[in-house]
């Protein structure tokens, strides 16, 4: 099994509940712990644990992160709904993360496991820059990162994609600081991640199973949509989190990445640039229809 920790900005867009949730229903994963990052990071591990309860898991340690970004006059996106559908007051009061800093937890799980602890993360980066600014012993420690974040752009579907991705925009400095660490990175950006939407009819086979767990899977994803104005959203995360259970999704290639902190318009821009040396390999192209079905399927299994 492989060891992970996952980074999440759980609450907001759903692809985290749902990326949480296809990692415990994954036998290939070891989840050794979940973080939380950007913004309420208390409610956002109350989000979690409730989650992990649903699926009867009392054995993950939750551990709640940095608030802000690493420069702090940045501000943080807080759309409000964050916690509606899966949390009520009373609940909360029984959801404790664990009394550690997330920061701190991270640091400590990768030099007890010395390169056997895979980062998967799903939000800004301030944690994961954090400890490396707290104890750079963790760049050689930890075997890897796979990361929702950026947007290549030099890749056929160029012309269609946005500048800039909500995870390096939230905080360009922490991203900045975890592409320049020398550890091995998987880049899981929007040039792969806008093409594995779920749809009202893969809804329908969630809403199917008709567990606890499902039906609040099912009423996080129709609150998001209602807030996009959509009946559709990617699953951006997930797509990430699958690279450490079934790569064959993906095809990368290597790049160097560079981080714009300071440019007029650009800030959050990732600058990717074909690099056969660098230790950072960008995802280029997804085999969607496979994907999306093991993930539909994953979600509605009994496991
Ligand atoms: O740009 C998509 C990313 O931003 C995803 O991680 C989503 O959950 C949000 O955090
Ligand atoms: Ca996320």
């Amino acid at each position: 099994m492989k060891k992970v920790i996952i980074d999440t900005d759980v609450g907001t867009d759903v692809d985290d509940a749902v990326a949480i949730t296809l990692a415990l229903k994954s036998p290939e994963l070891k989840v050794e712990g979940i973080t939380t990052v950007y913004g309420n990071t208390l409610l956002r591990a109350q989000i979690v644990l409730k989650l992990l309860k649903l699926m009867g898991i009392d054995d993950v340690p939750v551990v709640a992160g940095i608030e802000k970004p690493l420069l702090r006059e940045r501000e943080v996106w807080w759309p409000g709904h964050e916690g509606k559908g899966i949390l009520t007051d009373e609940a909360k009061r029984d959801l404790k993360p664990v009394d550690k800093h997330a920061v701190d937890f991270l640091i400590e799980k990768i030099l007890e496991n010395p390169k056997e602890i895979t980062l998967v993360t799903i939000g800004p980066l301030t944690n994961i820059a954090a400890a490396i600014i707290k104890e750079p012993k963790i760049i050689e420690n930890v075997m890897e990162i796979i990361m929702m974040g950026g947007v290549a752009r030099i890749f056929d579907n160029a012309p269609e994609l946005p500048y800039i991705e909500h995870n390096i925009k939230c905080d360009p400095e922490a991203a900045s600081v975890v592409f320049d660490s020398g550890i091995p990175i998987t880049m899981v950006g929007l040039d792969v991640t806008l093409k594995v939407p779920i749809d009202r009819s893969h809804l329908q086979r969630i809403k199917d199973v008709g567990t606890e767990l499902t039906d609040t899977l099912v009423r996080l994803i129709e609150i998001w949509w209602r807030f996009l104005k959509s009946d559709s959203s990617c699953m951006h995360d997930p797509l990430a989190l699958s690279y450490c259970i079934k790569p064959e999704f993906l095809e990368t290639t290597n790049c160097k990445v560079i981080v714009e902190t300071q440019g007029k318009y650009t800030v959050g821009q990732t600058i990717v640039i074909p690099d056969e040396s660098s230790n950072i390999k960008v995802a280029c192209s997804v085999d969607s229809e496979e994907f999306i079905k093991f993930l539909i399927d994953r979600l509605c299994s009994k496991i």
